[in-house]
């Protein structure tokens, strides 16, 4: 992918009334169920991003027919559980971790060989946590010292399992449950906390039995997924930002429309909260899958909070601008147990700490967290955001209490999430600039 980046002028105010785009998780999983589903499925509200059309081009090369009505719809001539062609070459997931780790439960079960590779930091995250608990189905996976590429080897019969999950983890419980549905006798994942509970959610509107008692998460295999008409809501990962920028500086107020609210997902909704954001979140009954809301946020006094470690999975991907928050927050902001972060599209205490550093903010890094010091007015400066989307977006945000310009780059992969992030931020008052790398700068990687 080209290399862009981004300059953000400060700006004092944002305002107006957006609608946020498709979920990333359950788009991703509307392609994969309705591929393997019997019959033709349909998904409005689909978020055609980068991450999103890797999983969609894999489906493709496994002979799954997608049509593209419009760029929010799809529509999935499933093939059914078995109906898969092998692919003639190694299934690339781009930026993908969601792709790579749900299409390793799949493939696991067919009856050919594939291969899984994708982008530089993809290629750096760990698949053992996904490929251990595989293997004892009886997949045969090879990963290379934990990592892609992820060589699946077919024609190996699944057996159940009782799999108690080291981590709170969608994506490996998401593998398991998919493997599951080819396995003889039950499938139980056991998690240490709950996680996102899309691809539950979706089985069951597949017409999938999947039943749920406490943290036991259980299917019986080899059950007929029947095609679905689903509603995708919008992405409360990509709300997020906006969020922020509205608890900053919207002193008239923010409204995002048609964002998702499932419990496993309003971990930033809480957070916010409790540092003293206002918040006022009206659902509506409307046709999405699954709960949606219009959420509309007013400028409000932050204070730094400690954040509770059983609403860390249920924000896992907020923290980028939930540090943003910290900074500009009253007081001391202390988030532990969240060392997940150092594995995501990059090192994410690490590369928010460096960048944290420039604009000035004081804090300490820890192993599992970071302590913010917050309430000063932030910097300028050139931020790195090592191609982690959700990192150039958080700093994109920061404008809104920097007294000077805020560089970032390497932002490319915003288009991995969050398409049209650029257009939304100008909306509501960002001034923020896309640019080509400035080689007189020495951004020249
Ligand atoms: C996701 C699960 C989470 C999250 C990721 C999307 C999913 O990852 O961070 O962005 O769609 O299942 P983990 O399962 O690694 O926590």
């Amino acid at each position: 992918m080209s290399r862009v980046n981004y300059r953000v002028e400060p700006s004092a105010e944002v305002g107006g009334d957006v609608v946020v785009p498709g979920d990333k998780s359950i788009s991703h999983r509307a392609l994969l169920l309705g591929g393997i589903a019997e019959g033709v499925s349909r998904a409005s509200g689909f978020l055609a991003s980068e991450d999103c059309l890797a999983t969609l081009r894999a489906m493709s090369a496994l002979g799954v027919s997608i049509d593209r009505p419009s760029p929010t719809e799809i529509v999935v001539h499933g093939v059914g559980r078995s109906g898969f062609t092998p692919p003639v070459e190694a299934l690339d997931m781009g930026n993908a971790g969601t792709a790579m780790r749900l299409f390793m439960g799949l493939l696991s079960a067919q009856a050919f060989d594939s291969t899984l590779v994708g982008d530089r930091s993809l290629m750096r995250r760990p698949m053992e946590r996904v490929a251990a608990p595989l293997r004892s189905m009886g997949a045969q996976i090879a990963t290379t010292a934990g990592r892609p590429p992820v060589v699946i080897r077919g024609g190996h019969e699944l057996k159940s399992i009782d799999f108690a999950m080291p981590l709170a983890s969608a994506q490996v419980k998401s593998a398991v449950l998919l493997a599951g549905l080819y396995a003889a006798g039950t499938t139980r994942v056991r998690e240490p906390a709950p996680s996102r509970d899309h691809t539950e959610h979706m089985l069951r509107a597949f017409g999938v039995a999947v039943e749920q008692r406490g943290t036991l998460i259980e299917l019986v295999g080899r059950q007929t997924l029947r095609a679905a008409q689903l509603v995708i809501p919008g992405d409360i990962s990509s709300a997020a930002f906006f969020l922020v920028a509205g608890a900053l500086a919207a002193p008239q107020g923010l409204c995002l429309r048609n964002v998702g609210i499932n419990p496993t997902r309003t971990g930033i909704l809480t957070l916010l909260r409790a540092m003293g954001a206002d918040l006022v979140v009206t659902e509506h009954p409307g046709p999405t899958s699954e709960p949606a809301a219009d959420i509309t946020v007013r400028a409000s006094r932050l204070r730094g909070i400690d954040v509770p470690r059983d609403v860390v999975p249920l924000a896992i991907d907020e923290f980028p601008v939930f540090f943003i928050a910290a900074a500009c927050a009253e007081g001391t902001t202390t988030l532990r147990g969240a060392e997940e972060l150092r594995v995501k599209e990059s090192d994410r205490l690490a590369v928010m700490s460096v960048g944290l550093n420039t604009v000035g903010v004081e804090h300490e890094l820890l192993p599992d967290g970071i302590r913010i010091v917050g309430g000063r007015r932030l910097r300028g400066g050139r931020v790195d955001s090592h191609g982690d989307h959700r990192i150039a977006m958080a700093f994109a945000i920061a404008s809104l209490a920097a007294d000077e310009p805020i560089e970032i780059l390497d932002t490319a992969n915003v288009a991995t999430s969050f398409p049209g992030f650029e257009r939304m931020a100008q909306a509501v008052g960002l001034r923020l600039e896309v640019r080509p790398p400035d080689a007189q700068s020495g951004d020249s990687r």
